[in-house]
C-alpha cells in the first residue's frame, strides 16, 4: 500500500482559554485521514522564542491571526501539498526552510506549530496507533510526573504577586492516578484556606487560585498550609515548585519584586530564593533569574543545582542551540519544553535530545493561553520526557490534558510505567 500523503491543509481561526484568537490546522490525507491540533499562546513570553504572527490594529486588541491562519491555508498549504505523513522531520524541514527566519516570524510561530502537530496526528491516525505510542518508536513510554500550579501569579494574575507559579508536586505519588488524586486534594485545600481567610476571588489564567497576599512569602506559607490541611506530607509526599518567572520583573539590572517593596540586584534575589529553600521543601525552580542574567543563572545552579531542579524556560525557549550552550556553562539542570517555543514538533524534541544529551531532566508543558488540544499529554507520554506541567486542576483546557494523560494510564494497563520523582 503507497504511504498516505498531505492532500489538504486547512487553517481557521478558533478562540484560546483567554478568548483570544489562535491557530487551528487540519490536514487531511489522501486516503481520507485527518489530524488537528490548535496554538497555544504565552503571556510571559522569552525574547528568544518563536513568534506568535498577529495582526496588530484595532480588532482584538492587535492579536488577530488572519495573517497566520492566510500562511496555513497558502504557503504552508501550497509547499507541503502531497508529502509523506510518514517523515515528520521532513514537513518540519520544508516548514522551517519555507520560513527562512530564525524565529518563525514570516509565517507565525502559531501557524507553524499548528501544522506540525496536526501531521503528527494524522500520521497516528494513519498506522492506526494512538499517538504516545507512535511517538515512543517502541521504546519506554512512561506517564509524566504531573507538576500542578495552585496559586497563579505575576502575569497570569494581573501582576498581583510577583513570582508566577506557586506549585505543587506530588513526590511521593506511584502512579499518574495517584499523582492527581493528591492534587486534587491540594488544591481544594488551598482553595478552603483562602476562604478562611476571606481571600477567595476566583482563579488565574492556569486555574490557579488567584493570589491575594500580603507577600510573595506568603503565598508559600498558604500553601504549605494548604498541603497539611490536605493531610498529606510536604516534602515526603508533596513538594513545592516555583516559577519565578524573573523577566517579567526585570529591568536595568534588577528585580523589582512590587509585592514585597524590593528592588533586588541579582545576587540578592538569588540569596531570596536560597533563603526560602532553606525553609520551605522546595524541589524545583523555574527561570530563577532573568533570561539574559547568564551570571545568575550559572551562580544559581552551582549554589543549588546539587539539591533542586533548576528550570530554564524563557531562559532556554526550548531551544537545542540554547540548552547545550547553558550546559557548557553550567546554568540549569532542566529545560522546560513548549512546542511553541520552537515552532516545530521536531525542534522540539531536538532540544529534548540536547537536554538528555547533558543529563537534564526534561518537562514537557502548556502555555497560559491553552485549548482543549491534548497533544503535550502525548509528547511527554511518548517522549518519557519525566514531567507535565499544565498549570492548575481547574478549567477545562488543563483539565482535558490531565485527564488524557489518564486515558493514557488506562490503556497502557499494567504494561504501564509512572515517571516516579527521581527516576528522571
Ligand atoms: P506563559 O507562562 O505560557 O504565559 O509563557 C507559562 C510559564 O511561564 O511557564
Ligand atoms: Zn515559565
Amino acid at each position: 500500500m503507497a504511504e498516505p500523503r498531505i492532500e489538504r491543509i486547512l487553517g481557521r481561526r478558533v478562540w484560546d482559554s483567554r478568548g483570544r484568537p489562535t491557530v487551528e490546522a487540519e490536514i487531511v490525507l489522501d486516503n481520507g485521514v485527518r489530524g488537528r491540533a490548535i496554538a497555544p499562546a504565552g503571556a510571559s513570553t522569552g525574547t528568544h522564542e518563536a513568534v506568535e504572527l498577529r495582526d496588530g490594529g484595532a480588532a482584538f486588541d492587535g492579536l488577530g491571526v488572519d495573517r497566520a491562519v492566510a500562511s496555513v491555508n497558502g504557503e504552508i498549504a501550497a509547499a507541503l501539498g502531497s508529502m509523506p505523513i510518514g517523515d515528520q522531520r521532513a514537513i518540519d524541514r520544508r516548514l522551517i526552510e519555507l520560513d527562512g527566519t530564525p524565529t518563525k516570524v514570516r509565517l507565525g510561530g502559531n501557524a507553524t506549530i499548528a501544522v506540525s502537530m496536526a501531521a503528527l496526528h494524522a500520521a497516528a491516525a494513519a498506522v492506526g496507533e494512538p499517538l504516545w505510542r507512535m511517538l515512543a518508536e517502541g521504546g519506554t513510554a512512561r506517564l509524566p510526573m504531573p507538576m500542578v500550579q495552585i496559586f497563579g501569579g505575576g502575569a497570569h494574575a494581573g501582576r498581583r504577586v510577583d513570582i508566577q507559579d506557586f506549585l505543587i508536586i506530588p513526590v511521593g505519588a506511584t502512579s499518574f492516578d495517584e499523582a492527581l488524586t493528591m492534587a486534587a486534594r491540594v488544591y481544594q485545600a488551598a482553595g478552603k484556606v483562602m476562604a478562611d481567610r476571606g481571600r477567595l476571588r476566583g482563579v488565574a489564567d492556569e486555574g490557579g487560585w488567584w493570589p491575594e497576599f500580603t507577600s510573595n512569602a506568603e503565598a508559600l506559607d498558604r500553601l504549605l498550609e494548604a498541603i497539611e490541611r490536605a493531610g498529606l506530607l510536604p516534602e515526603d509526599e508533596i513538594g513545592i515548585a516555583i516559577d519565578v518567572a524573573a523577566s517579567q520583573f526585570h529591568g536595568g539590572g534588577r528585580y523589582r519584586l512590587a509585592v514585597d517593596g524590593a528592588e533586588l540586584e541579582s545576587e540578592a534575589l538569588i540569596e531570596l530564593l536560597t533563603g526560602w529553600c532553606a525553609r520551605y521543601p522546595i524541589v524545583s525552580i523555574e527561570d530563577p533569574v532573568a533570561e539574559d542574567d547568564d551570571g545568575g543563572m550559572t551562580f544559581f545552579t552551582s549554589t543549588l543545582g546539587h539539591r533542586i531542579q533548576i528550570i530554564g524556560d524563557d531562559y532556554l525557549v526550548t531551544s537545542a542551540a540554547r540548552v547545550a550552550a547553558a550546559a557548557a556553562r553550567g546554568a540549569c539542570n532542566a529545560v522546560l519544553l513548549k512546542p511553541n517555543q520552537a515552532g516545530t514538533v521536531t525542534e522540539t524534541k531536538a532540544a529534548l535530545a540536547a537536554a538528555r544529551n547533558a543529563g537534564w531532566r526534561t518537562v514537557v508543558s502548556a502555555r497560559s493561553g491553552e485549548t482543549e488540544d491534548v497533544t503535550i499529554v502525548h509528547l511527554a507520554v511518548g517522549w518519557n520526557a519525566g514531567q507535565l506541567k499544565v498549570g492548575s486542576f481547574a478549567r477545562s483546557e488543563r483539565m482535558a490534558k490531565w485527564n488524557e494523560g489518564l486515558r493514557i494510564e488506562a490503556a497502557m494497563g499494567t504494561a504501564g510505567g509512572f515517571a516516579r520523582w527521581g527516576t528522571g
